[in-house]
């Protein structure tokens, strides 16, 4: 009898409880978080591309922007950085990341995927999840299944302890899994749908409390969310008629790889697309980026990423807001909300205004009228009759009217002053710069190995350095033609990728670099050989870890052949199946030289005293003072050639000037249903700035370390300050 007392107590309870607490659930219109439907506008902040320090201003400044929630990949690599060891420290605080958005009175849209894209580093799965035995990613595999789970799991119970759920009182409203599968699961098969609707069960099975979406799953089983990503989605439905059209990722511009041009997409095509979207009742619309941020470290993906990963967002890499963009976007938030009540309440009745122009118009019984005119025709402004009013529409455009009278917005026309970011010089001068050459000769410093023929890169190395040498000898008989006066031999080496530099005896004889549509590398060229024995060194750069393709883990890096020499007096030489030495890592590494506690057995040579240009494979160093103020701050690394640059021993990123020789062709409006991206830079290096936190630094004696491997000139290297120029 008691425990039935008990019993209704804790029912009452729990139903108190529930009341009290939040709730997110969806219908055929939208989101509803405590019983009200909602229009969300939600940007893409990812809390691994900014520091801690940066999370508040940058929350901020989308809150101010007109956002209610703020959309993060979670990055499974960085948090487990090896089996059941996790890190959510720093730059990887996830919760306080969040919890920096809760204190903004705003939501979350939390892509745990586990697997991200995102242009990171194998699409965000750790690189020792490849080698789990039996392992197959993305598809109905047990020992994959078993890993994603186990860390799908992790984050939804640290979500949970942190009480970050909306139906626990915290901002997370919404949750995808997996990411973009629907044309991947197709492609394998049958097992590719079990995989889907594992994943899919999985997830829902976790019990957060709120919906789950799949973005780009035209599948998703109920009751996930499937949604659009594109540069436009208002052709796209959800695939049931009672979910919410839902759009995960509008793209504001686009990344960039090394050696490609720079994207801009213009704010009044974005801000079409959206409206265009919300009058089809489209009622959430996520920024993917809304602030891009910086790839620090080993981070990107691709491979070929960029470090910066600006996407011309409203925010720019430097946190620092970008206008007209930002401010036109926030006035087309500003009037979206005034329509909410009418977007919410009803479906739009479609009306023609002319062959390219249509009305659509939101009238609930009680509550005001919104309207959207829109204009579609690319290159022609529409005289419209609306309501017996007229309306002169701008071309590819759309009139928002709130009070289904008055034009209180137009895509096309930007009232926002336009503000130009600029690289200004600081007064902080780089002093005592020196340089360590790093050693040729394969020393017994590292893991160095050796073995018969060829070996996959990443297999060796486990993506703990971006560098592999890969070194043999050659005998070289002093009857060879070419050792009097004949032809040189040919060296021929074909490198899966990613950046190949080849020396002879310890001399620089050329290099070859992939892109990242064309990753392999060939190189043939004459080399330089004596009588006796030869060393032939390869030193193969990985430049980041695919992020996107069907299985991408099987997908081969490094020196594996053939190699061969030509022009020899018996024709050609294989050194494919020869004996084979292996570095992983450069010497410089092994020595921790990036760090100001380095081994003092690193000799380091004053630049003054050199008079040389360095070689390539050169370790430089020098010391600076913050410079004065609060702007943002960039290494400008112009006169440099490839490597990496360490900042008080933190990795600010892979640095390459390559210049962007992509087609410029400059933008234009070319008519319906292509995205709308400008590409620019073309003939410059499509990186010349490199983002240096702030909060990295300390007010003097800061130690900048650079590893260039093709003989730049750290000399003309100074810190710029980002500033907003009127
Ligand atoms: C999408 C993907 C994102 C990102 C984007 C391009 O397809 O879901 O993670 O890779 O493309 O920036």
């Amino acid at each position: 009898m008691k425990s039935k007392w008990v019993l209704l107590f804790l029912m009452i309870f729990q139903l108190g409880f529930q009341i009290m607490h939040c709730s997110v659930t969806y219908d055929n219109k939208a989101i509803v978080i405590n019983g009200e439907r909602r229009i969300l506008i939600s940007g893409s902040i990812h809390y691994t591309r900014s520091t801690p320090e940066m999370w508040e201003d940058l929350v901020k400044k989308a809150k101010d922007g007109g956002l209610d929630v703020i959309d993060t990949y979670v990055f499974w690599n960085v948090h487990e950085p090896s089996p059941g060891n996790y890190n959510f420290e720093g730059r990887y605080d996830l919760v306080r990341f969040l919890k920096t958005v809760q204190k903004a009175g705003m939501y979350v849209h939390l892509r745990i995927g586990p697997y991200v894209c995102a242009e990171w580093n194998f699409g965000g799965f750790p690189v020792w999840l490849k080698y789990v035995p039996g392992i197959s990613f993305r598809t109905d595999n047990e020992p994959f299944k078993r890993a994603m789970k186990g860390f799908t799991e992790k984050i939804v119970n640290l979500m949970k302890s942190a009480k970050m759920f909306e139906s626990q009182g915290g901002p997370i409203i919404l949750s995808q899994v997996e990411n973009e599968y629907g044309s991947v699961g197709k492609a394998y098969g049958g097992d590719g749908l079990n995989y889907m609707k594992w994943a899919a069960n999985m997830a829902v099975g976790l019990g957060t409390g709120v919906p789950w979406v799949m973005c780009k799953e035209d599948d998703a089983p109920d009751p996930i969310i499937n949604t659009c990503n594109g540069f436009y989605c208002d052709e796209f439905s959800p695939n049931k008629p009672y979910k919410p059209t839902l759009w995960t990722e509008a793209w504001s511009g686009w990344f960039t790889e090394f050696g490609g041009p720079v994207y801009e997409r213009p704010v009044q095509d974005l801000a079409f697309g959206v409206a265009r979207f919300i009058q089809k009742g489209g009622s959430f619309v996520n920024y993917y980026m809304y602030h891009g941020g910086t790839n620090f470290g080993r981070s990107s993906g691709g491979p070929f990423i960029t470090t910066t990963y600006d996407y011309d967002a409203p925010i720019d890499e430097y946190g620092l807001i970008r206008q007209p963009k930002y401010g036109h976007l926030k006035e087309l938030h500003t009037v979206i909300k005034q329509c909410e009540p009418a977007l919410v309440s009803v479906d739009p009745v479609i009306t023609t205004l002319g062959s390219l122009q249509q009305a659509h118009v939101f009238s609930p019984d009680s509550r005001p009228c919104a309207a959207f005119l829109s204009n579609y025709d690319p290159n022609n402004i529409a005289k419209v009759t609306f309501n017996n009013k007229h309306y002169t529409l701008s071309p590819w455009s759309i009139s928002i009217l709130p009070d289904c009278n008055n034009v209180a917005f137009n895509t096309a026309q930007v009232g926002v002053e336009s503000t130009q970011l600029e690289m200004l010089v600081s007064d902080s001068k780089m002093f005592s710069w020196e340089t360590f050459t790093e050693d040729l000769t394969v020393s017994d410093e590292g893991s160095m190995f050796t073995a018969t023929g060829l070996l996959e890169q990443i297999n060796v190395t486990r993506d703990t350095s971006d560098y592999l040498w890969y070194t043999t000898s050659v005998d070289i008989d002093s009857s060879e033609s070419f050792l009097r006066g004949g032809e040189l031999p040919k060296l021929l080496v074909q490198s899966s990728g990613h950046v190949l530099h080849v020396f002879i005896n310890g001399e620089h004889s050329g290099s070859g670099f992939g892109s990242r549509k064309h990753r392999k590398v060939t190189y043939k060229e004459n080399i330089n050989l004596r009588a006796g024995s030869n060393k032939i060194a390869l030193l193969s750069v990985a430049m980041g870890l695919p992020n996107i393709g069907g299985h991408y883990e099987e997908w081969e890096t490094g020196v594996l052949g053939p190699v061969a020499l030509y022009g020899l007096n018996q024709g050609k030489r294989d050194l494919s199946w020869a004996n084979w030495t292996y570095q992983a890592g450069l010497k410089g590494e092994a020595m921790n030289i990036i760090s100001s506690n380095a081994r003092s057995s690193i000799k380091w040579m004053q630049d003054s005293l050199i008079t040389q240009k360095p070689p390539p494979l050169t370790w430089h160093k020098a010391y600076f003072n913050a410079p004065d103020g609060d702007e943002p701050l960039a290494l400008d690394m112009k006169s440099m050639g490839k490597g990496e640059a360490w900042v008080n021993g933190q990795s600010i990123g892979r640095y390459w000037t390559t210049f962007a020789n992509g087609d410029c062709q400059g933008c234009h409006y070319a008519g319906t249903y292509r995205p709308l991206t400008c590409q620019i830079g073309c003939g410059q290096p499509t990186q010349r700035w490199y983002h240096v936190p702030r909060s990295w630094l300390k007010s003097t004696n800061n130690l900048l370390v650079l590893f260039e491997e093709l003989g730049g000139d750290p000399s003309m290297v100074s810190l710029v300050k980002r500033s907003m120029v009127q």
